[in-house]
């Protein structure tokens, strides 16, 4: 299986703050991958550089999402995205977001096919209430339907289960065990949930301070500092390096 992205010795600067130092790692099609660090590490930033909405300094981004999209412009219709919170139209209800995304998107959408992206995320019922009045929850679960318009290949969540409650999460998960399973979805999350990731994630990329300092499997990273949880783990690896 090849790598759908490929991050490499990548610098951001803001001013003269350099944000992302020297970071380097790959995401192997059909992965899901937790991104975790703590608030400030830089995980929205690389989440940006990755989709090209703000410039690199220097270094090389890669995403190549199957043989005939393989440089970053043309991969981008096939990732779906969650950026920094939940985007939507406040003044429009949660058929009408839907439907204009799928617009952006270039894609038409049926009533039915729309209901069926509400009824995915447990919207169904309140399809026509104004967004600006929704709980941060709902709203959330609205971004996760918009990145889902269009069957993309890779999703790119950034806290994609913040403000969800139990059964959301738990439906979130079942959610992209289906994608995973059954479309071969690649996944990179970032959440501070690491109970949750722990569930669900194969691959671990954890980022501090601008740096990466642990990428590989989940698995390796427990085994490395003898934890029986991605917690435990995350705490022993950042002690580590914090010193
Ligand atoms: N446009 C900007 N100009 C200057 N500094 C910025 C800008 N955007 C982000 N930063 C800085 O970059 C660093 C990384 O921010 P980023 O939002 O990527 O962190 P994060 O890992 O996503 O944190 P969180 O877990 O809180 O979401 C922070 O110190 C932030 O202040
Ligand atoms: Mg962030």
């Amino acid at each position: 299986m090849g790598n759908i992205v490929e991050f490499k010795n990548v610098n951001k600067k803001f001013g003269k703050s350099t944000i992302i130092k020297n970071a380097s790692f790959c995401i192997k099609r059909n992965a899901i991958c937790g991104f975790i660090g703590p608030n400030g590490a830089g995980k929205t930033t690389i989440i940006k550089l990755l989709l090209g909405i703000i410039p690199k300094t220097d270094g090389e981004i890669k995403i190549m999402i199957d043989d005939n999209k393989t440089n970053q412009t043309d991969s981008l219709s096939s990732i779906g995205t969650i950026v920094s919170g939940p985007a939507y139209y406040g003044n429009l209800n949660a058929y009408q977001n839907i439907k204009i995304v799928a617009n952006m998107k270039n894609i038409d959408l049926t009533d039915k096919q729309i209901e069926d992206y509400l009824e995915l995320v447990g919207l169904d019922n309140i399809a026509n209430k104004k967004v600006s009045h929704f709980s941060m929850g709902m709203k959330q679960r609205l971004a996760i339907a918009c990145s889902l318009i269009g069957d993309p290949q890779f999703l790119i969540w950034d806290e994609p289960i913040n403000g969800l409650d139990p059964t959301g999460i738990i439906e979130i998960r079942n959610l992209m065990t289906k994608l995973h399973q059954t479309r071969n979805v690649t996944f990179l999350i970032s959440s501070h949930i690491l109970s949750e990731l722990d569930k669900i994630v194969d691959k671990i990329i954890l980022i501090n301070k601008g740096s990466i300092v642990y990428n590989g499997t989940a698995e390796e990273l427990l085994e490395k500092y003898q934890c029986a949880t991605l917690e435990e783990a995350y705490m022993n690896c950042m002690q580590n390096v914090e010193g």
